[in-house]
């Protein structure tokens, strides 16, 4: 049991094919003790079952987009917990019409939008969790504080219809690194997780999202895509204490498909 006697919080789960939903189940199998924060009534009825079908019924509302928001919601941990050992913020939003087309018809609001649900809420969120992950003692919970976070390669590369998604996914990426140098002294952790392409709800409002599933799994290394299960294990390592000495990364779990610059044959026709 890798995450025996930790806490974690877990940030965006939808349903039962959201990402954070697989890492959710990995950790509760290695032992974590788990909360969970929802946006708003319609995903309360989403996640409050799932939460209880695997014995973590604390549940709380939290609107990433709202630093009083993220307040109330770790006012509510500090009534149940006297700390926190990880983070997993599995949170993005940006308007579908502007996932699709070219990049430079973003608007002002949805680049506003799309930046501070899907980049600025990590930071607040870092803001708010990193004194319940140091105790009043000055030291740190059951071992060091990990943040998690989740990326796409979109941060790096251009992708068609991934736009101001990939503009803002750059700046979570570069966030991780400065939020890692300065908590760091606190023994926190802070790392992405650059994930391939998963079939979600907030894949759903990519447009050709298909397209870009197929293309990956056609010509990653490993010639298939991802599932969330392997999202899930990279997300265990990152918050247990097998990764005691990494912060400020960004760990691809895509099959490989960032490693390669153009689509492999091979003269014998191995494919
Ligand atoms: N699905 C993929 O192919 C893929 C690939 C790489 C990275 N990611 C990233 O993984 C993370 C999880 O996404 P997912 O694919 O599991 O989709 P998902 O739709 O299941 O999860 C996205 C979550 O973000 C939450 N959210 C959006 N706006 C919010 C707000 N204002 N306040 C609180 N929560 C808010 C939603 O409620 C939802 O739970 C995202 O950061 C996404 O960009 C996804």
């Amino acid at each position: 049991m890798l995450l025996k006697g930790k806490r974690g919080l877990i940030m965006g789960v939808a349903n039962d094919k959201s990402i954070g939903w697989a890492i959710a189940k990995s950790c509760r199998e290695q032992g974590a003790d788990l909360a969970f924060s929802y946006q708003g009534e319609i995903f309360e009825k989403r996640v409050r079952p799932l939460a209880e079908s695997i014995g973590c019924g604390f549940v709380i509302d939290c609107d990433a987009s709202k630093e009083d928001s993220i307040a109330s919601c770790f006012d509510i941990i500090k009534t149940r917990w006297d700390s926190i050992d990880f983070i997993i913020h599995a949170i993005a939003f940006s308007n579908k019409d502007e996932l699709r087309g070219r990049y430079v018809d973003t608007s002002f609001d949805n680049f506003c939008l799309t930046m501070n649900v899907s980049c600025y809420s990590l930071t607040c969120i870092s803001r708010y969790a990193a004194p319940l992950m140091t105790r009043s003692n000055g030291e740190s919970g059951n071992g060091s504080g990990s943040i998690v976070t989740l990326s796409y390669y979109g941060a790096e590369k251009a992708m068609p219809n991934y736009n101001v998604m990939g503009v803002a996914k750059a700046a979570l990426e570069c966030s991780v690194r400065y939020l890692a140098a300065d908590l760091g002294q606190d023994s926190i952790r802070v790392n992405t997780i650059s994930a391939g392409p998963v079939r979600t709800l907030a894949a759903s409002g990519i447009s050709d999202f298909r397209v870009m599933l197929d293309w990956a799994g056609k010509n990653a290394p490993l010639r298939r895509n991802i599932s969330a299960d392997e999202i899930a294990k990279t997300a265990v390592y990152l918050v247990s204490d097998l990764s005691s000495g990494v912060t400020g990364e960004v760990i691809h779990v895509d099959s490989g498909y960032h490693a390669i610059g153009m689509r492999y044959t091979y003269e014998d026709g191995a494919k």
